[in-house]
């Protein structure tokens, strides 16, 4: 176990795994994978709340198995110490996402891991500190165009999300056509995933899905955006401190332009929705909470507004992990396929076993967050929390999300980038419902942004 594990987590009991056969569940198959994309998050806490944190739900005399893992521990160790038994869904997500193209690893016959090795040492600090500062800039300069009217919350964060990311991923600022173009390929794409996951997995029937044209559509227009900024960069010649100019110098091992067009869109894709939810909660939260926005800008108006020098900056990150705790955006692991029997918390998993498990569970545990559902940076003031098993907002083992560290940092970029020239002030009492879409985004909500 983690030494850092806090005290009260390390005493729980030792958990167990409830085994159910047939249809014993509360609701029936097909009642549950209805629900999964409205409402994954409040189907895994219902089976959790009645069944316990460790569910094993054998169908059709053990046909088809499921597990529902809720507990940290058997979490970690099932996703770092079984991370061969682990298969993702190859035909939803391989190392890029999957509505860019099909899976840049299986496309060139490689496996996931070469594609992920070349991955991490893309998002590797340095390379994405480089970004950061120009991050911020894009946040300010688009801070000066919200006027004191209500704006809506998520729209908001839908564009600071398309603004930044491409100012880290293709190391420019973008039009807001392009922005917006950005967002509509995601939006599409969000709708090919809500209706998969439906069927709980890709269906190998897609291609001929109504909502492929406007996928088509859209992504066309994302590809432009990309090769207009490969083709600025290899005529320009100048400097550019996004991640593509590492794939356009060579720096890494790509087979072709084309697979490095599909990493970079995959990666603008990657960086859209859930960095747009995150900052929309962002926004939710530290509106209801002036006070804390003064204290943050005290913060960081004492910075170089730097990548290192905000990762010091203990309040605006604690701020953004007690953010990612109470809504984790990807509430939820990429679910797994067993390959082969697992061992687990003194219990067999079969081979073939679709995994789920619940980081908005795990986020909500009062044993370890003492109050769970009070809105309280301060208690990420200790690193140590964040560090324990219970927190992972990111998921877990070598398949998490490639880009924490990008992510991180541009919410770090946006909140100062905004907080720097503004006051953000709710216009409404209390916090927006939560929906999920398939990440956990507020119910419309508006704030005003108020010049300093
Ligand atoms: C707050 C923002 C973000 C959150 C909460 C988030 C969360 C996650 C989670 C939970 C996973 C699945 C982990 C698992 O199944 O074990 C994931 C995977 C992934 N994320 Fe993120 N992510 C965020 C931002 C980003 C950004 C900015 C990018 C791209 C620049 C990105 C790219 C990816 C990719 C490529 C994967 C698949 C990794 C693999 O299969 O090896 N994510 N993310």
């Amino acid at each position: 176990m983690n030494s850092s594990e806090p005290i009260a987590q390390a005493n729980q009991p030792k958990a167990t795994f409830t085994v159910i056969t047939g249809s014993a569940f509360h609701l029936s198959f097909r009642q549950l994978l209805k629900t999964l994309p409205q409402d994954y998050v409040g189907t895994l806490a219902g089976i959790q709340t009645r069944y316990g944190p460790l569910v094993h739900w054998r169908v059709m005399g053990g046909l088809m198995n499921f597990a529902f893992i809720s507990d940290p521990r058997v979490n970690r160790e099932l996703y770092v110490r079984h991370t061969d038994a682990l298969e993702k869904s190859p035909t939803q997500v391989q190392t890029f996402l999957y509505a860019a193209g099909r899976s840049v690893a299986t496309e060139h016959g490689e496996t996931w891991r070469t594609k992920r090795k070349e991955a991490n040492s893309l998002f590797s600090r340095q390379i994405i500190e480089a970004s950061c500062a120009g991050q911020v800039d894009v946040v300010r300069q688009f801070a000066k165009t919200l006027d004191r009217t209500p704006q809506d919350g998520l729209t908001i964060s839908r564009k600071l999300a398309a603004l930044t990311s491409s100012r880290g991923i293709l190391g420019r600022a973008i039009s807001m056509e392009e922005a917006d173009a950005q967002i509509a390929f995601s939006q599409a794409a969000g709708a090919r995933f809500n209706t998969e996951s439906a069927h709980l997995f890709a269906r190998p029937n897609w291609m001929l899905a109504p909502w492929r044209k406007n996928l088509s559509r859209r992504k066309k227009d994302a590809f432009s955006i990309v090769d207009a900024a490969i083709a600025d960069l290899r005529s320009a010649n100048m400097p550019n401190d996004g991640l593509m100019a590492h794939y356009v110098n060579g720096d890494f091992v790509t087979s072709s332009d084309d697979e490095m067009r599909t990493i970079l869109v995959g990666l603008l894709l990657g960086a859209q929705d859930n960095i747009a939810a995150a900052v929309a909660w962002v926004l939710a939260y530290v509106s209801q909470d002036v006070p804390l926005q003064d204290q943050i800008r005290q913060e960081i108006t004492a910075t170089d507004l730097g990548a290192n020098a905000l990762n010091s900056c203990a309040l605006l990150q604690a701020t953004i992990a007690e953010i990612l705790r109470l809504r984790p955006p990807a509430p939820a692991n990429q679910p797994r396929i067993l390959n082969q029997n697992v061992e687990l918390a003194g219990h067999t998993l079969p081979k073939g076993t679709y995994v789920f498990n619940s980081f908005y569970n795990m986020h909500h545990d009062a044993q370890v967050f003492p109050d769970p559902d009070a809105f309280d940076p301060h208690r990420f003031l200790n690193t140590t929390i964040s560090r324990s098993t219970s927190y992972a907002p990111f998921g877990h083992g070598p398949r998490n999300c490639v880009a924490q560290g990008m992510a991180t940092q541009q919410l770090a970029a946006t909140l100062s980038g905004l907080l720097l020239g503004h006051r953000i002030l709710p216009q409404q009492d209390g916090l927006p419902k939560t929906l999920q879409q398939p990440f956990l985004v507020p119910a419309s909500f508006k704030v005003v942004a108020q010049a300093i």
